[in-house]
């Protein structure tokens, strides 16, 4: 059989908070030409808790490796195609691992988890006028137990093996990205230990001006600098594949994955957005190369530094944490769906959930509340209620907080004198979705195709209109939306407030 020649291939691992994922893109036309997926355990060890395992974690990313490799081999595409590989993964996610032997001291803590909301409750008290923005003007984060400070803090102060590993300089720490390219560089027998600006910019120890660790910082959550990755730009060669059948191959990207997706999405000007759904959803705005404050409960974060001499792009993001996460909810913890696709269809029978509303705050609210004591509710249920009316509850909920979040993040479309509220009524949710919808995975493709000379740039405007492509506006009618957001907004001053 002959073999399909093809111009030279980038690859990205995906690693997200729910499922891992390889990919192999055509670097001349950003074309996926073969892929795996492999989910991720989550588990919740107690209320409000959220881990995971780093083994399966490095585990599922060769899977994906293997499979995919054999897929291509099927198609008849020589692996030896593929250039450069590309890390992007779930961000703030947090690891200490021992150098000398390899092994996770503890289990990964997800972004999601809450355990460390009495700590950051803590250090709000202590701060001046208890201004959770305290850090902002360094980090461009409020205090939250979001970020992956805290939860280093915490698995020093109580878990022996990490500590022991600290006073005895045997541990490291990275987030998710830094922990697949020690394990793939080669582990404890020469690891590459290193991190991109833009994971490193979600830690809360990471100045975003002078694109540095912050000593400052750590010193304040009482981190020691020798257990912290190396920071690097998103795009140049980290090390190289170390064992399988990728062995040899340079891994030269690496962006926490909402930053590649603005990336993958190719909203490379100022103003230019975009918005993922994953676990969470996550709307990112372009700033340009200067950070820009928000005064609204954004955040300001590190969009991308593409190459060690170019320069870094900003952006402001509004996070919510959870989307996804909901549909998995309904379908593990109350059975009321087997699929995903289930939910949509009870939601569709129904049209509307009347007066139920939904607010998910299963991790406190993010964006722009900044709430870690804010918990779910169903509210405003009668006998009339049926489990249909919880799916489209659920289901518009996460259409809502984009919305919220959407009113903050977007430019005013005309003038610059809008005030919050105009904003929001002229951001409409019209919106347009990619027909190649793994746009993550592209934009860490596309930084380490770059730093290996394979460029998927040179795509043109044209090419880039068939890289987005649906068109979609709004469908229900103006006023009987803004009557249900009202109504949602409601019942998201109760998530906050339900405990007192
Ligand atoms: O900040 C968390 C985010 O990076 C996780 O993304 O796609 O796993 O929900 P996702």
């Amino acid at each position: 059989s002959h073999r399909i020649t093809l111009g030279p291939l980038v690859a990205a691992i995906d690693q997200g908070t729910s499922s891992t994922r390889f990919l192999v893109f055509n670097s001349k036309t950003a074309e996926l030409l073969s892929h795996h997926q492999v989910e991720i355990k989550q588990s919740f060890p107690k209320e409000g808790w959220v881990e995971e395992d780093p083994k399966e974690i490095l585990q599922s990313v060769y899977e994906c490796m293997e499979r995919t490799c054999e897929k291509l081999t099927q198609l008849n595409i020589d692996i030896s195609n593929i250039k450069a590989i590309g890390v992007t993964n779930q961000r703030e996610t947090t690891l200490v691992w021992d150098k000398e032997t390899g092994e996770p001291l503890y289990n990964a803590i997800v972004w999601l988890d809450l355990r460390t909301q009495s700590t950051v409750e803590r250090l709000i008290n202590k701060t001046p006028g208890r201004n959770k923005n305290h850090l902002k003007h360094k980090t461009g984060l409020p205090i939250s137990t979001y970020f992956s400070a805290v939860k280093l803090r915490w698995m020093m102060d109580n878990v022996d093996e990490v500590r022991d590993a600290v006073v005895s300089h045997r541990a490291m720490f990275g987030t998710v990205d830094s922990w697949l390219i020690w394990c793939l560089t080669g582990g404890k027998s020469g690891g590459v230990h290193c991190t991109d600006v833009t994971n490193a910019s979600r830690t809360m120890l990471f100045n975003i001006h002078t694109l540095d660790w912050d000593p400052e910082l750590c010193e304040y959550f009482g981190i020691p600098m020798e257990i912290l990755p190396r920071v690097r730009s998103s795009s140049e060669i980290y090390g190289l594949m170390k064992s399988g059948a990728l062995s040899g191959i340079p891994i030269s990207g690496c962006l926490g994955d909402q930053s590649a997706a603005l990336v993958g999405q190719m909203c490379f000007r100022d103003g230019q957005a975009k918005n993922t759904y994953g676990t969470g959803c996550f709307l990112l705005r372009n700033t340009g190369p200067k950070p820009v404050m928000s005064d609204h409960g954004l955040l300001t974060t590190v969009a991308y530094k593409l190459g060690r001499d170019k320069p870094a792009c900003y952006a402001l993001e509004g996070s919510v944490a959870i989307a996804g996460a909901v549909v998995r909810w309904l379908q593990d913890n109350l059975g009321i769906i087997e699929s995903s696709e289930e939910l949509e269809k009870l939601a569709a029978s129904v049209g509307t959930s009347y007066g139920c509303y939904f607010v998910p705050a299963f991790s406190g609210l993010y964006a722009p509340y900044w709430e870690p004591s804010a918990r779910g509710i169903i509210c405003g249920l009668t006998q009339f209620t049926n489990k249909r009316h919880v799916a489209f509850a659920a289901l518009e909920a996460v259409c809502f907080q984009t919305k919220e979040v959407s009113a903050l993040v977007l430019p005013p479309s005309a003038g610059d004198t809008m005030n919050d509220l105009q904003r929001f009524y002229c951001s409409m949710l019209s919106a347009v979705k990619p027909s190649m919808p793994e746009t993550t995975a592209l934009g860490a493709a596309m930084a380490a195709g770059a730093a290996e000379g394979v460029s998927v740039w040179s795509l043109s405007p044209e090419d880039l209109s068939e890289v987005t492509s649906e068109k979609f506006e709004p469908q229900i009618n103006p006023e009987e939306s803004e009557f249900r957001f009202a109504r949602w907004k409601k019942a998201v001053q109760k998530s906050m407030n339900w405990e007192t």
